[in-house]
């Protein structure tokens, strides 16, 4: 018997992004080629401007890229219709952004729930249990009543996550989540990161900064729209279970 051919999680070959405004066309992302796994960490690191946010776009499917190839589970994403790209964006894919992008007062539980009342397949029976647990996963069960505008910042952020994870997605996308955070609220956001990653979930993270970038196992350099380094960590992967190993 043959071994099933293993498919990546995402892949990306030769990828390549423009935007075109009027008949001007801006070049951002040049010859892509990348391999994500199920389960891994990774950061994608870069100064302000060099494609970041673009690339994480394509992998989570808000954004098309022009040239080359990305396939999602094996899947190239130009032969989706609209109908599978919609059900991708509801339910393998969920993001967190810098800003939060909660709904105002309105409460840790309802902005939780918000997903799955768009979700295809699952039952509203459900929806309770999960809320609860994503809410706890990210340890603000003593806040579930709160309104969103009744929490600090790192609280939003957790908030968002809760959000994000909710749905059971493939993968996580986080853009610059501590952007707006003060350090201690941006550490807690990343424990929060870390432990998802811990059980089993896909995260790519957006970041400028180096400090935060340290909390993946594996970090990707972008500058000027082309990867400069892919560097992963033996010692990250370990220092997280607990094992001190120097740096
Ligand atoms: N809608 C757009 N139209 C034209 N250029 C854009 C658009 N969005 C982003 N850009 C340009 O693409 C480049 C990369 O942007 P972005 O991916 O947001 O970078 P980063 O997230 O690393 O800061 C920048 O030069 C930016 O000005
Ligand atoms: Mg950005």
């Amino acid at each position: 018997m043959s071994t099933p051919k293993h498919i990546p999680l995402i892949e990306t070959k030769k990828l390549c992004k423009s935007y075109f405004n009027d008949d001007l066309e801006t070049p951002v992302l040049f010859d892509i080629d990348l391999v994500i796994e199920r389960g891994e960490f990774v950061a994608i690191m870069g100064p302000s401007g060099s494609g970041k946010s673009t690339l994480m776009h394509i992998l989570g499917f808000l954004d098309h890229h022009t040239k080359g190839q990305f396939l999602f589970q094996g899947e190239p994403a130009t032969k989706m219709d609209e109908d599978t790209l919609a059900k991708i964006r509801a339910t393998r894919v969920s993001f967190v952004f810098q800003a939060f992008n909660l709904l105002p007062r309105t409460t840790v539980f309802q902005n939780v729930l918000l997903p799955l009342l768009y979700h295809p397949t699952i039952p509203a029976a459900e929806r309770e249990g999960r809320v609860q647990r994503a809410i706890e996963a990210v340890g603000l069960s003593e806040r579930s009543t709160y309104l969103s505008n009744q929490l600090s910042g790192g609280q939003k952020q957790r908030v968002a996550i809760a959000r994000a994870l909710v749905t059971q997605p493939e993968v996580i996308f986080a853009d610059e989540p501590t952007g707006n955070l003060d350090s201690a609220s941006g550490t807690h956001v990343m424990a929060a990161l870390q432990a998802l990653h811990r059980a089993g979930h896909t995260i790519i993270l957006v970041t400028h900064e180096q400090s935060t970038a340290e909390h993946a196992e594996r970090i990707l350099k972008i500058y000027d729209g082309k990867i400069t380094d892919d560097l992963r960590s033996f010692k990250r992967r370990h220092a997280k279970d607990g094992i001190t190993i120097e740096k």
